[in-house]
């Protein structure tokens, strides 16, 4: 998956007026940070960092909000929203992706406590025919709940950056505000699926209805050290590559997510595959969570022609 060219062009023509060497240090130093989990007053906090989070991190970040709003349109076919709203939105990644995936949203939303970020956002988004009247907010997650209601509301790589004491009060109160659907997404490691299971709990203690991943709703069955994650595949553009000292052409973002709707799942799934199948000769292995909340270790043989026919099309984070 790449950016939309539209996104692709506005970087490339509007906010690339810094030095490569210099971004590409700062992308260096927001990974370590990311990864030592050191926030500060966040972890992105000069326009360097900003212009690293948008060239090495939109892209991956965009990959899997579209990866998991496809799965909710998957699920929900009847699904239509005409609203949006982005919370902690950065510089508008879910904005390019609800527009990607949910081309008849007419109405965007997003907040975000860093107005640098906004106006970066609202830069990038300026010759869109839609995006460009985003109604964009500084707002602070912690403390300002005057949330709009929309059909579809988003939280992607951005809960974790807010202690954990705020959630329960937070999703109670954005979950009010939901129309439809409400879409978590987080880093896929052991961390963001910690954080991934206590707002599992918390929204189906709203009476939320899990969409996805799980195709039930009971206690997840994985064990530690094992933890419940996906990829989407991003293609890496040459300044992407550039940026990340990186030659090869791809990469493969791993997220955790979840899905909730105010409505009962249209379409609903038999099980996950929670890894790359293993195509081999003559039988293809599959490590699924199932509805009966059980981790299967699968091997289906040729012999069991139309499974097998299936099995060879599917992909980690498909339903089986
Ligand atoms: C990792 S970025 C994710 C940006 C975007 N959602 C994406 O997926 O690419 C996290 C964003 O959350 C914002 N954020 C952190 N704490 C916040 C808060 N208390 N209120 C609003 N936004 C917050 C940060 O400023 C940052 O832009």
């Amino acid at each position: 998956m790449q950016l939309p060219q539209q996104l692709q062009e506005s970087i490339e023509n509007r906010l690339l007026n810094q030095s490569i060497h210099q971004i590409s240090e700062a992308s260096s130093c927001l990974s370590e940070k990311y990864r030592q989990g050191v926030k500060n007053d966040g972890y992105v906090q000069t326009n360097q960092e900003r212009m690293a989070y948008i060239l090495s991190r939109m892209p991956a970040t965009y990959a899997s909000i579209v990866t998991v709003f496809k799965e909710l349109r998957d699920r929900m076919p009847s699904f239509n929203p005409k609203s949006f709203f982005d919370l902690g939105s950065g510089p508008g990644t879910g904005l390019w992706a609800a527009d990607t995936v949910f081309p008849n949203l007419i109405q965007y939303s997003a907040w975000e406590i860093d107005d640098e970020f906004n106006k970066l956002s609202a830069l990038l988004t300026e010759e869109h025919l839609v995006l460009k009247n985003t109604i964009r907010k500084r707002k602070n997650l912690e403390l300002d709940r005057d949330f709009f209601s929309a059909d579809l509301v988003l939280l992607s790589y951005a809960i974790g950056e807010i202690p954990s004491q705020y959630w329960e009060s937070i999703f109670s109160d954005i979950w009010k505000n939901v129309n439809h659907s409400l879409v978590i997404v987080e880093p896929g490691t052991p961390i963001g699926y910690e954080r991934i299971l206590k707002i599992r709990d918390i929204l189906l203690r709203q009476d939320a209805h899990l969409i996805a991943p799980c195709p039930h709703s009971s206690k997840c069955p994985l064990q530690k050290p094992d933890w419940c994650h996906f990829y989407a595949r991003v293609e890496r553009s040459a300044l992407h590559r550039k940026i990340k000292n990186a030659s090869l052409n791809y990469e493969d973002e791993k997220f955790s997510y979840l899905v909730f709707s105010k409505h009962p799942i249209e379409k609903n799934i038999n099980a996950r595959i929670l890894r790359y199948p293993q195509v081999l000769k003559g039988h293809t292995k599959l490590i699924t969570c199932d509805k009966s909340q059980i981790i299967q270790n699968l091997t289906i043989t040729k012999k069991e022609k139309e499974k097998y026919k299936l099995a060879k099309k599917k992909d980690w984070g498909d339903s089986f």
